[in-house]
């Protein structure tokens, strides 16, 4: 269970020293362009990850004229403070001081919505594979440990290729098959519980969304070749030995789970035979029900949306807002504010921000 209970974003961006209470269903933040709304958002994701959404350079982030961002919050009663430069990163959960950011993200897990990052039905594979090893991480912590050594493994595996002595390639095969398996297993198993999900319960505050007449599926693909079974170590490792010239060849292992992505399906049509406004659709159903799967475990995220009513009409907001108040998910959208969102006011913080000055209303 996540929520922000009080948020001071002291240096980021164009925000500084800004305070807020938020409520713990859902907060608005209302402003024309260019005022900071991304920015909020963006803050927030960074407390949740230690990285933006928008820019890998951190200079990118840091206000103009100085020389770090600084976000606090209390979250689920504890203190929660991330400042960083361009030499030093400080993250302080309670008292202790933490070094791994997949801590941090389990105290602040985030599910971002925002036409910055794209939608994923009809994303690239590395935005699908991002989405979806979101879900896998906070469904299993555990395999955390397991993309680490993957991602090391394929490093050396890379290194091997490119360098003349390949003594120890099969060695090194040998692990990358077993590391290849689980991962894949994980996988499988998650993409099973959304599809579980979606066929128990119709998502009924999700209605606009979904055409309970069509069929909505998602398919893994492994990032092995069709021929290679790829929950099976021994085959692995057998089709890895026998292309090993042709991996040699180009210096790089061009198969496996890094390579891996979701196909997409509505009534058996595939993704890239969608209209743009069906992709987005989907992307939503399915980004809400990740939000779910660990809603049902108790470990709900906060869900971020940036620029809500340019990417949706008015219907599909309230669905939306439906569904995560029903889950009791805390909610950061912005708007530029010229479209009536008829939110409960009981339940409803509204914002104005101006000049990266955020006012409560
Ligand atoms: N590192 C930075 N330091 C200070 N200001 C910055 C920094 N990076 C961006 N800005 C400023 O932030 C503003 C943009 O903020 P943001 O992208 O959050 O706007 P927005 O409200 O989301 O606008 P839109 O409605 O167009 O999406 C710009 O004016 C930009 O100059
Ligand atoms: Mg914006």
């Amino acid at each position: 269970m996540a929520i922000i209970e009080k948020l001071h974003v002291a240096r980021f961006r164009n925000l500084n020293d800004q305070y807020l209470e938020p409520n713990k269903n859902i907060n608005l933040i209302l402003g024309s362009n260019g005022q900071g709304k991304t920015n909020f958002i963006e803050s927030i994701y960074y407390l949740g990850h230690s990285r933006s959404f928008k820019t890998k350079n951190i200079k990118d982030v840091i206000p103009f004229e100085k020389d770090l961002i600084q976000i606090n919050a209390i979250i689920d009663g504890e203190k929660v403070t991330l400042s960083k430069s361009k030499s030093k990163s400080t993250i302080v959960i309670g008292t202790e001081k933490i070094t791994s950011n997949s801590l941090l993200s389990q105290h602040l897990p985030t599910q971002i919505i925002s036409p910055d990052r794209g939608f994923i039905v009809g994303g690239s594979p590395k935005l699908k594979r991002s989405y979806l090893d979101w879900g896998v991480f906070h469904d299993n912590k555990e395999v955390l440990k397991t993309y680490k050594s993957y991602n090391k493994t394929l490093k050396n595996i890379n290194a091997i290729l490119t360098g003349n002595n390949q003594n120890q390639l099969e060695e090194w095969f040998s692990k990358f098959a077993f590391l290849s398996v689980e991962i894949t297993q994980a996988r499988i198993n998650y993409i099973q519980k959304l599809t579980q999900i979606l066929g128990e319960s119709p998502l009924l505050s999700l209605k606009s969304f979904v055409d309970s007449t069509k069929s909505l599926e998602f398919k893994l693909q492994t990032g092995w070749v069709k021929e290679v079974d790829s929950l099976n170590q021994n085959e692995i490792k057998k089709y890895l030995q026998n292309n090993k010239s042709s991996f040699i060849k180009t210096k790089h292992l061009g198969y496996g789970p890094h390579r891996a992505s979701i196909d997409f399906y509505l009534s058996k049509k595939n993704e890239g035979f969608l209209s743009r406004g069906e992709q987005k659709k989907l992307s939503i159903v399915f980004w809400m029900l990740q939000v779910l799967v660990l809603a049902k475990d108790n470990s709900d995220p906060v869900v971020l949306i940036d620029d809500i009513s340019s990417e949706l009409d008015q219907e599909k907001i309230n669905s939306i807002l439906d569904f995560l108040t029903n889950l009791n998910i805390q909610i950061f959208i912005t708007d530029i504010g010229n479209k009536d969102l008829p939110l409960d006011p009981k339940k409803t913080n509204i914002y104005l921000i101006k000049n990266g000055v955020i006012t409560s209303v």
